[in-house]
């Protein structure tokens, strides 16, 4: 801690102090912080950190947090910089687990129940998928429990949206995605970017997907493990849906029997999103598909928002949110 103090008279020294010039207290400590910021010129960065200042301190306030406890925080923070590299994003990891990746996705992509419901992108989508035709199978080295994949893609009032992009990726039967195994898993497996028929419907033949764990050897790991929190998600295939003049989805649809659907790492699941894959035994149909007997099937239908049309607004919170005072309106 820096030493502040001076010899200089108050009545001498430049006029650096905030207008209000109140001094800090226990019992005021937020407001003195947040009064620093108030010149600050952009509204939403004054707004932003004046409230994140109100919740900061009101946490502080409500754990009575010890310098021991703020020291181990510090460091776990510290440790958590310094496991980003340009293939690992450990503070995405750390915005995943507490749940805050799904607020804002959740936040800013409010359907009002009218269309398919958004979750995280998550760390494995590639840019540019490889693009396949309708029907074709994204499972390269023909592993695993083999799955029609279905669905049509509509607008709100269940206009089909011809020629929509449909860009999917997913993990094979041991729960890894291709990028995770090179040498063992054929570049672009399970991945693919079709497009739509007239009617929006899509297919394309893969595998059922397993649940796999997220990255859980650095600090977010020791953290999942300190609480007793495993770092599985449940099994799922990655969709991001497009087309011209609607707004753009990007989602998941998770397998009905998979483990972890209630306890999902990062809080992706959404009870709209969950679908049966159910077993079909029928060796002709197998056959006219290229499938092996017995597959299962998975349909999954997607509606997407007009672009031009207003996002629904925000549900009613059961529980008011604590006022924060202070706040710029
Ligand atoms: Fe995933």
């Amino acid at each position: 801690m820096s030493d502040t103090r001076s010899d200089t008279p108050l009545s001498d020294r430049p006029s650096t102090t905030r207008a209000s010039g109140e001094l800090f207290s226990e019992e005021r400590s937020a407001e003195v912080v947040a009064a620093s910021f108030a010149d600050t010129p952009d509204p939403r960065l004054r707004q932003v950190l004046t409230s994140l200042v109100h919740h900061l301190h009101a946490f502080v306030k409500d754990v009575e947090l010890t310098e021991e406890e703020w020291g181990v925080a510090i460091d776990f923070l510290t440790r958590t910089g310094q496991m980003c590299s340009d293939v690992r994003q450990e503070f995405i990891l750390l915005s995943d687990v507490l749940g805050v990746s799904m607020l804002v996705e959740t936040i800013n992509h409010r359907t009002g129940g009218t269309s398919t419901e958004s979750t995280v992108l998550g760390p494995f989508h590639m840019v540019e998928s490889p693009k396949r035709e309708l029907g074709d199978d994204i499972n390269l080295d023909r592993k695993g429990t083999p799955c029609l994949v279905s669905g049509q893609v509509t607008g709100p009032d269940g206009e089909p949206l011809a020629g929509a992009s449909v860009d999917v990726w997913q993990t094979n039967e041991d729960g890894f995605y291709d990028v995770q195994q090179p040498g063992i898993q054929p570049a672009g497996n399970l991945r693919g970017l079709f497009t739509a028929d007239e009617q929006g419907r899509f297919w394309f033949r893969s595998v059922v997907p397993r649940f796999y764990p997220i990255p859980d050897d650095g600090p977010v790991g020791q953290l999942l493990a300190a609480t007793g929190r495993h770092p599985n998600r449940p099994a799922h295939l990655h969709f991001i849906v497009a087309a011209p003049g609607y707004r753009p989805v990007t989602t998941h649809v998770f397998v009905a029997d998979s483990p972890y659907l209630d306890s999902d790492a990062v809080f992706g699941v959404k009870e709209s999103l969950i679908r049966e894959v159910p077993e079909v035994d029928d060796p002709a149909r197998a056959a006219e598909l290229g499938l092996a007997n017995p597959f299962r099937t998975l349909g999954f239908d997607l509606t997407l928002l007009r672009a031009g049309d207003a996002p629904p607004a925000a549900q009613p919170a059961e529980v008011q949110p604590t006022v924060v005072r202070g706040a710029p309106s």
